[in-house]
């Protein structure tokens, strides 16, 4: 292919990217128009990989959400700054959903899917109304995920439940229904309830009675209750939701594995996360109110918290609340699902091996470990870059000591002569 008709490829493609694309390109004007409807915007700059990365991604969420109120944007902040500023854009790429006066900023994974999904719930209202049986049935199918509300939709825990539902709304789907139309499903016990749905099962709000009458103890009650319960049974744990995970206030198990490129991964890894997820649904009801399962396709945060290199498949077990970890004694690819079972009850009273935390001698041995592993990484990866970027910056640096150091010895040489010749 020669330059000519290289760049007339070029050409083309950016046309056809241009032209397939549903995503609307904004100025500064939208500031003024940015309370009409709602929007979903990509702030970016032309310079930022990760924007760049998220380009085609974004292009398949306009798609998707092309013939719904949401308008799919994006906005060049470094054309337009003023947008950025009164976004108040920090980093690139960030994404707003925009409706009316209220801004959320999307902090989920950056995939087609979780980003459809979370603009079509921000588009709606945050208690959606459940009337018939199988819209129910619907929901069942569809969420992983969600919580409901039964019962007469005033007083003080329908209040309550609206009130979260506004604030979780970023992060899962509140219903509210009649009595009649779960009560084949569940036994309910009370005149009002609040309960979470989770793959073919309801767990109900509980609490003491006092704390129904007090609205602040109710308040902080079921704001940490589904703020632990709003996870899946056993969901993927990244970056972007450790964080998260770790506000829950349960233990967190945690089966790791590696995937590639393809997000595949081999027969062992697989048997051994199976075996995992197994085992909190055979236990659910005794398990899941102490342990959120979750499994890992990299080992690179579990083994900056374990501060080794961990093999894979592995097991690992967080304390939520002091960030301490576990880790059975055993090789856990030989382990049962009766051992694992074992090891959690152990972890649970307290009796397994306890490791790292987060007092301040385990967090500077862990940041220690985290440069060196940086370095080992770039290192491998490109070893000459690597002596460039460490080597220049040392090698100016011993130069301006080694002149520092010279020009001391030099000058009082020099004033030493001065001296000298004065006196001569
Ligand atoms: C029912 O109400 C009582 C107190 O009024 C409370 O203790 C109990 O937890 C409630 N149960 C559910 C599932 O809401
Ligand atoms: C509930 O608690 C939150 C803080 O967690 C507070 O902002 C809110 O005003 C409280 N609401 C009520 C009705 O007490
Ligand atoms: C974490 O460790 C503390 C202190 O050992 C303990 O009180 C707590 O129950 C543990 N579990 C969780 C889930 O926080």
């Amino acid at each position: 292919m020669n330059f000519f008709t290289a760049q007339c490829f070029m050409f083309l493609t950016v046309l056809i990217v241009v032209s397939s694309s549903r995503v609307l390109e904004l100025s500064d004007k939208f500031i003024d128009i940015s309370n009409e409807g709602m929007w979903f915007v990509k702030f970016y700059a032309p310079w930022c990989a990760h924007c760049r990365r998220i380009e085609p991604i974004w292009a398949h969420v306009a798609q998707s959400l092309y013939n719904t109120p949401v308008k799919v944007a994006k906005v060049d902040c470094t054309r337009f700054p003023a947008v950025a500023a009164h976004f108040k854009v920090r980093a690139y790429p960030t994404i707003i959903f925009i409706k009316g006066p209220y801004h959320h900023e999307y902090i989920g994974e950056r995939i087609k899917e979780e980003m459809v999904n979370y603009a079509q719930r921000m588009s709606q209202p945050a208690v959606q109304r459940v009337s018939q049986a199988d819209s129910l049935g619907y929901l069942k199918e569809t969420h992983p995920v969600f919580f409901g509300y039964l019962g007469k939709q005033k007083g003080p825990l329908w209040e309550m439940f609206t009130l979260h539902a506004e604030k979780y709304q970023p992060h899962t789907w509140f219903y509210a229904m009649s009595h009649e139309l779960l009560k084949n499903d569940v036994k309910i016990p009370n005149e009002t309830a609040i309960f979470v749905y989770k793959e073919d099962d309801a767990y109900f709000f509980e609490a003491d009675e006092t704390v129904f009458e007090d609205r602040e103890a109710l308040n902080v009650t079921l704001d940490k209750w589904i703020n632990s319960e709003r996870f899946g049974l056993f969901p993927k744990v990244t970056r972007s939701n450790i964080h998260e995970l770790m506000n829950i206030e349960k233990y967190i198990v945690i089966a790791i594995v590696s995937e590639n490129k393809l997000n595949e991964i081999t027969q062992t890894e697989r048997d051994f996360k199976d075996m995992i997820e197994s085992i909190i649904r055979k236990r659910k009801r005794d398990l899941h109110d102490k342990f959120q399962f979750g499994w890992m396709g990299t080992p690179d945060i579990a083994n900056s918290i374990a501060m080794s290199e961990l093999t894979v498949p592995h097991l690992l077990v967080l304390n939520s609340t002091t960030g301490h970890h576990h880790m059975p004694d055993d090789d856990p690819v030989l382990m049962t699902p009766e051992a694992v079972s074992i090891f959690l009850d152990q972890v649970h009273n307290q009796m397994a091996p306890t490791y790292g935390g987060n007092s301040w001698p385990v967090r500077m041995y862990r940041g220690f470990y985290e440069a060196r592993t940086t370095l080992t990484n770039m290192w491998r990866g490109n070893p000459v870059l690597t002596a460039l970027v460490f080597g220049l910056p040392l090698g100016f640096l011993s130069l301006i000591c080694y002149s520092i150091c010279c020009s001391d010895i030099l000058d009082e040489e020099e004033e030493t002569q001065e001296t000298h010749e004065k006196k001569d």
